[in-house]
């Protein structure tokens, strides 16, 4: 493809070249705006490619035929889509795109976040791309409230914040919403966990332990809680709670609640959090449920009903180690308000939690299980936690993370319910030999 100091190798153009991409766009979008809404894509993908080149007849001549394909694209993208990182939204190896502001742009790959070649033109620029993003999901930002945080139609996350909150200027997080959902087989083949622990995993599932995943954000959480989810036998009736539904469940008898923001247009300003889906669910008559993420009161309502009979409940909880989960949730059940002294608050823990599976982010971009602890119960004041698995960290080789999952040789004290539920797990995956994984390979 023939270079052109119009575009960049990349494909990036010249901050000339987006100003006259921009005002293209704009002279599109005016002309189209009673289509933008009601027509498909295609139909108005060709309609800005005729006013493309209607518009730009008289200079085509000068340009090289590549350039003009260049600077087609990038009209449609800032006609139709979200400008200049539309094409980083359509790039299926890129997991996040985060515009700082409007000279900083940085995409995650393969777990690891880089600095794109990717600007906007200026602070407008970016608020009108925020704006083209959140229009159609009724949304609206302003300086009176300068965040939004909204879910595309196709599952991905935005959040954007302008000022006079955003201090260097107007910014998008955007996580993309994985199409497929990765599988125990995927997590396995990645080294973030072992067979062996895989196995105990399904079983501790099937046989109704209440689990949290833990981890930072990012780490691999929602997905663990995915690949769990899919243990849960197929003729028990699951309810899910999330902030946007991110859980894909295979199963058949399954109800998806999700969060809801406030109507833009409702004075009163009022929102559906996860805590009223927890405690609405509990009329459901749920047998499982899942709750995406705990990150408030509803924390209670989730240990309440674990305690309540419906066990074999799964969530997911923002903390570094298990220890720091035990202290999270802690904080977490205080924020429902109920001035319960701390003692009753561990021991509605130690009696609801069974299993802290953690997960990490670790820093070669790998993702993996780096605990398995059981919540064994409280002595005294000190809530006991036992590791059955950890990943125990070698050193790095090439930059990669080297190491290997070890049980810790004690087993679980809820043994005797998986067995139970004809789980007959053998003694290699709570013994300590050489069976597990060393570096990328299985020996
Ligand atoms: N074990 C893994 N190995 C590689 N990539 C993973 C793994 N687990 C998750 N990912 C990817 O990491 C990103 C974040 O995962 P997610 O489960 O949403 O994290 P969290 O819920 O902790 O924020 C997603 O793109 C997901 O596909
Ligand atoms: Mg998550």
């Amino acid at each position: 493809m023939a270079e052109s100091p119009l575009f960049s190798a990349s494909g990036v153009p010249s901050t000339e070249m987006q100003q006259h991409i921009i005002n293209i766009a704009e002279k599109l979008r005016q002309s189209l705006e009673s289509k933008l809404e009601s027509e498909s894509r295609e139909k108005l993908t060709t309609y800005v490619e005729q006013g493309f080149n209607a518009l730009t007849a008289r200079m085509a001549a000068g340009i090289p035929e590549s350039v003009r394909q260049q600077m087609l694209q990038a009209v449609i993208d800032e006609t139709l889509g979200f400008g200049p990182i539309e094409p980083l939204l359509n790039d299926d190896s890129v997991t996040e795109v985060m515009v700082n502001n409007s000279q900083q742009v940085y995409v995650e790959r393969g777990g690891k976040i880089f600095l794109s070649e990717v600007r906007f033109l200026d602070d407008e620029h970016v608020v009108r791309v925020i704006e083209r993003i959140i229009r159609p999901l009724g949304r609206t930002i302003d300086r009176r409230w300068p965040l939004v945080d909204a879910r595309l139609p196709d599952g991905s996350r935005v959040n954007a914040v302008i000022p006079p909150c955003a201090v260097d200027g107007p910014n998008i997080t955007i996580r993309k919403f994985s199409k497929k959902k990765l599988s125990v087989e995927d997590l396995i083949r990645f080294n973030s966990l072992s067979p062996a622990m895989a196995e105990f995993l399904k079983a501790c599932v099937v046989s109704r332990l209440n689990i949290v995943v833990s981890g930072g954000t990012g780490s691999g959480k929602t997905t663990l809680l995915n690949v769990l989810s899919g243990y849960i036998p197929n003729d028990e009736r699951i309810v899910t709670i999330e902030d946007a539904a991110e859980l894909q469940l295979h199963q058949e008898h399954v109800v998806r609640l999700e969060t809801k923001p406030p109507e833009p247009t409702d004075p009163q300003g009022r929102s559906v959090a996860i805590r009223d889906l927890v405690i609405n669910s509990l009329r459901m008559r749920p047998e499982r449920i899942i709750v995406g993420e705990c990150r408030g009161g509803e924390a209670l309502d989730m240990l309440q009903a674990m305690n309540t009979g419906h066990d074999g409940s799964l969530t997911t909880i923002h903390a570094n180690t298990p220890r720091d989960t035990i202290s999270r949730l802690e904080t977490l059940v205080l924020m429902a308000g109920l001035d319960l002294p701390i003692n009753v608050v561990r021991k509605q823990i130690v009696s609801a939690i069974n299993l802290i599976v953690q997960q990490a982010r670790l820093r070669d971009g790998s993702r993996k299980v780096t605990n398995i602890t059981e919540v064994q119960g409280l002595e005294g004041e000190t809530v006991i936690l036992q590791d059955i698995l950890s990943f125990e960290d070698q050193g790095e080789q090439d930059g990669k993370v080297m190491g290997r999952f070890r049980p810790s040789g004690v087993r679980p004290s809820f043994m005797p319910q998986l067995k139970q539920h004809g789980f007959d797990l053998p003694a290699y995956i709570f013994m300590d030999k050489e069976s597990s994984i060393i570096g990328g390979h299985r020996r």
